[in-house]
């Protein structure tokens, strides 16, 4: 077995301890996805299946069985003349061997291993609802099972599972905390994000298109070695900047206007997620300075607060209250900071969270609540986004200097035992450090 392979191994032991005896759990891999007659978009493995098998290829499944304590890949066979046209695949045994399994089988076989499986297993663990096609793939071999032995029946070692059971919460429950491997990849991903926000702000110019500045930022996350960004990049100059997922990138950049970059490099699968805002000709005009100083503010001090044993419900009310003092401030929000939480005025300007985790999934899973529905504080090894932003629309009653005015600025950040790591502390966000390196 390769040792770069041992954390998967590792993983998939974790989960066969909690499995217990009673449970068999089925993972499939990502399907692949036609983008025209012939073509795929790039293929990308699906996160779950790739947190407990680093294993790349389509066309995979993982069966864990509880009462053998076992990992059974199934991947496509060799083929030599397919590969000729599609590249290089593992085939089962080569597969078994390198990654660590106990077993492995043909693809096709799978029906036919997890029926075999299935006896004496009391539940059936399985992402119900993440592929349908596979679900509907599975209920039969379960209904046959059902129909054949029943699951009342006394003798133990051939009846079928009673409890069909998502196996989604105790994947996602160790996804949260990510292990010390994990996190020097999102250290590299944030990193390379980083550099190519800072080549943004280094190459932009009045009069390019946002899809050029598009380019430089694709260009940099490759050049440093990851192929994919981790999502469709929002490049967004000026009122653009105001619809929360613009990924048209196709507008002319004007002088005098904000350009707001969301855009994160994937690197090894994990995401980097970065946004900066800044002028597109290098200076900020003094209402674009007063919004963008309103949002830092409240970047830095949720950062701060982003620590163990904190509550991220309270970080974002604290955000809440901080911004909307903020648009008081500025004259555009009137009466009571309380008032106009109450009343959700504020969320004319700010409609949205203000982070997410994030991890091999851009919006990683996990949830910010436990089972009982009670807030999860922030421990080590947590790794969250903080993003507020503000965004103003044009309005009659908004004076015409804030027209179009589109903030963001979003930071990784990893909570440690004690204070945390800004992971995408290389790029500037502090206004002086931002217009000297446009103008360097
Ligand atoms: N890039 C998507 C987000 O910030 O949530
Ligand atoms: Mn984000
Ligand atoms: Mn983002």
């Amino acid at each position: 077995m390769n040792p770069d392979y041992c954390i998967y191994q590792q993983r998939r032991q974790r989960v066969l301890q909690q499995l217990g005896q009673d449970g068999i759990a089925i993972i499939f891999a990502a399907p692949e996805q036609r983008r025209s007659n012939d073509t795929e978009f790039p293929f990308r493995q699906d996160s779950y299946f790739y947190y407990l098998t680093g294993f790349p290829e389509p066309e995979s499944a993982l069966i864990l069985n509880g009462r053998e304590q076992s990992a059974l890949l199934l991947c496509r066979d060799k083929d030599a003349e397919r590969e000729i046209w599609t590249g290089f695949r593992y085939g089962p045994a080569a597969a078994r061997d390198l990654f660590g399994f106990d077993a492995a089988d043909s693809i096709d076989q799978w029906p036919q291993q997890l029926s075999k499986a299935l006896p004496g297993h009391r539940q059936l663990l399985a992402l119900w609802g993440l592929y349908p096609e596979h679900d509907r793939q599975i209920m039969p071999l379960w209904h046959t099972m059902v129909q054949q032995s029943g699951y009342r029946a006394a003798s133990k070692g051939t009846i079928a599972p009673s409890e069909l059971v998502n196996l989604a919460p105790m994947l996602d429950q160790m996804r949260l905390y990510k292990d010390e491997y994990e996190q020097s990849l999102m250290r590299t991903a944030a990193e390379i994000s980083a550099q190519a926000h800072i080549r943004a702000m280094q190459t932009t110019r009045p009069g390019q298109f946002e899809y050029q500045v598009e380019a430089e930022i694709l260009h940099e996350f490759m050049m440093r070695g990851a192929r994919f960004p981790s999502y469709n990049s929002i490049v967004a100059g000026g009122k653009n900047a105001c619809c929360l997922h613009y990924v048209d990138n196709a507008a002319r950049l004007n002088s005098g206007d904000l350009l707001m970059i969301d855009a994160g490099a994937e690197y090894q699968m994990y995401a980097g997620d970065i946004s900066r805002t800044f002028p597109v000709n290098g200076r900020f005009t003094p209402a674009q300075k007063a919004v963008y100083e309103i949002v830092l503010a409240v970047n830095q001090t949720s950062i701060t607060a982003t620590v163990t044993g904190a509550d991220w419900q309270q970080i974002s009310q604290q955000a809440i209250h901080q911004l909307t003092q903020g648009l008081i401030d500025l004259g555009l929000l009137q009466g009571s900071v309380e008032r106009n939480i109450e009343t959700n005025a504020y969320r004319r300007f700010y409609m949205h969270g203000l982070g997410h985790w994030l991890g091999l999934d851009v919006h990683d899973v996990g949830g910010r609540f436990n089972g009982q529905g009670e807030p999860l504080l922030l421990q080590p090894g947590m790794v969250t986004t903080v993003e507020p932003g503000l965004y103003i629309a044009a309005a009659d009653d908004i004076p015409p200097e804030f027209h179009h005015i589109g903030v963001r600025i979003e930071d990784n950040v990893l909570v440690k035992e004690s204070g945390n790591e800004v992971l995408t502390a290389s790029v500037p966000k502090d206004i002086d450090a931002i217009e000297a390196l446009m103008h360097h």
